[in-house]
């Protein structure tokens, strides 16, 4: 057998990592404690991180054959990890949006038949080729900002062909699949219920070969608290790791049915009061903030301040989607952590790193830069790494290594 290649990134200014011993997922004190070597190095064997340290240990290791990699002025972090997306969708809504720029809200427009299920149509009329070149299109965008784990929904399908289409095409992109079998009710169906005894009997048994985690839009116009406990206890049932959209719109007890069910997450919670803050500080539950999608749609802020404050386990994500968050950046979602969720940019950064790799159940391999992890860096162009939140908008990804290889330098 081959030698595995080695990568030496030599010289970094800075690298920043939450520490490989602390318990995963990261709340209260924890979420800021990021490690931070100064001119330092990263050593990478085949996929993996070997060694990690100051630039004065590097001697003590035994090198061998090297590829080297100049550090010079640039600043590592971890491969950031999207932990909620929606890349499964073809066509766009910027009809739509125009017309929320004019005014229409987003619930008006779902009521009204457009919004997700203006998406749904667009989608059902796609083949297995177009969704695939679409995944990966929307990942190769998530790739060049430094997201090098993403989880993908479907949810824009929602007939059986186009919901394992969906799910397809996030696994043949490398992400990690989530099935959305409850996002919304599709015009053929006239009732919520009705749906779901369809998407239980015919889609879950194949959807639960590819996904990971199954998810559910508790809201109204959507699915009520009695509707996503059948569908999650179901989807529990055959494997799948319960998640939900909560609190988005109205607080319709997303975050106890979330609690009861052990799941993963809840995410959005822009609506979310002292007393579900409370509730998920205590529960093992983390709290996904998504300020993209708040920011686009001009909704208020999740309480994120809140949430930390009281030891909430929380994750950052995109929510990238053509409706709510038409956005692929991680960084440009940190810069919003830090000016309208109050996070800290070490909170930031934890919260899109660590605890969004445990979201995924991937916290044993990614989010964190240490020997054993996956060899995943993004290499920031900057003196300091807390420019990846202070930069608004900025262009400062110089590299990203994943798996220990290059995948994208400008
Ligand atoms: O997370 N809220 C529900 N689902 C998505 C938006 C989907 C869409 O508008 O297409 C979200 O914001
Ligand atoms: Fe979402």
């Amino acid at each position: 057998m081959s030698e595995p290649s080695r990568l030496l990134v030599r010289d970094l200014a800075q690298l920043v990592t939450a520490p490989l011993g602390a318990s995963v997922p990261l709340r209260g004190p924890a979420l800021r404690e990021l490690e931070v070597v100064e001119d330092a190095f990263v050593l990478c064997e085949g996929a993996t991180v070997a060694a990690t340290g100051p630039m004065r240990e590097l001697g003590a290791l035994e090198l061998g054959a090297v590829e080297e990699l100049d550090g010079s002025g640039l600043c590592a972090i971890p491969g950031l990890v999207d932990c909620h997306t929606h890349p499964a969708f073809l066509g766009d809504r910027v009809e739509e949006f125009a017309l929320r720029a004019g005014g229409a809200s987003y619930e008006e427009l779902h009521a009204a038949g457009g919004g997700i299920l203006s998406t749904v149509r667009a989608t059902r009329a796609g083949s297995q080729d177009e969704l695939n070149a679409a995944v990966r299109s929307h990942a190769d965008s998530m790739l060049r900002a430094g997201t090098t784990t993403f989880e993908g929904k479907s949810g824009y399908g929602l007939d059986r062909d186009t919901e394992l289409a969906s799910l397809e095409a996030v696994a043949a992109a490398g992400g990690v699949p989530t099935w959305l079998g409850a996002h919304a009710v599709p015009p053929e169906f006239g009732d919520a219920d009705d749906y779901l005894d369809f998407a239980l009997a015919e889609v879950l048994p194949a959807a639960a070969e590819v996904a990971v985690a199954a998810d559910v839009f508790v809201e109204e116009g959507a699915f009520d608290v009695k509707q996503a406990r059948r569908y999650l206890t179901a989807c529990r049932e055959a494997g799948l790791a319960p998640r939900l959209h909560g609190d988005q719109f109205n607080e319709l007890g997303a975050v106890e049915l979330a609690i009861e069910l052990g799941a993963r997450s809840v995410d959005h919670l822009e609506a979310t009061g002292d007393d579900g803050v409370r509730a998920l500080a205590a529960s093992e539950v983390t709290a996904v903030l998504l300020p993209a999608s708040a920011l686009f749609l001009d909704r208020p802020m999740p309480p994120a301040r809140a949430l930390a404050d009281a030891g909430a386990a929380v994750a950052l994500a995109t929510d990238f989607n053509p409706g709510s968050a038409f956005c692929e950046s991680l960084p440009l979602v940190c810069s919003l952590a830090c000016t309208q969720l109050h996070l800290a940019p070490t909170e930031a950064l934890a919260a899109c790193t660590v605890n969004a790799a445990h979201v995924l159940g991937l916290a044993e391999r990614c989010g964190r830069v240490g020997p054993g992890q996956d060899a995943d860096l993004v290499l920031l162009d900057a003196p300091d790494w807390r420019h990846l939140a202070y930069h608004l908008g900025g262009d400062l990804i110089a590299a990203v290594i994943r798996r220990g290889a290059v995948a994208w330098a400008r």
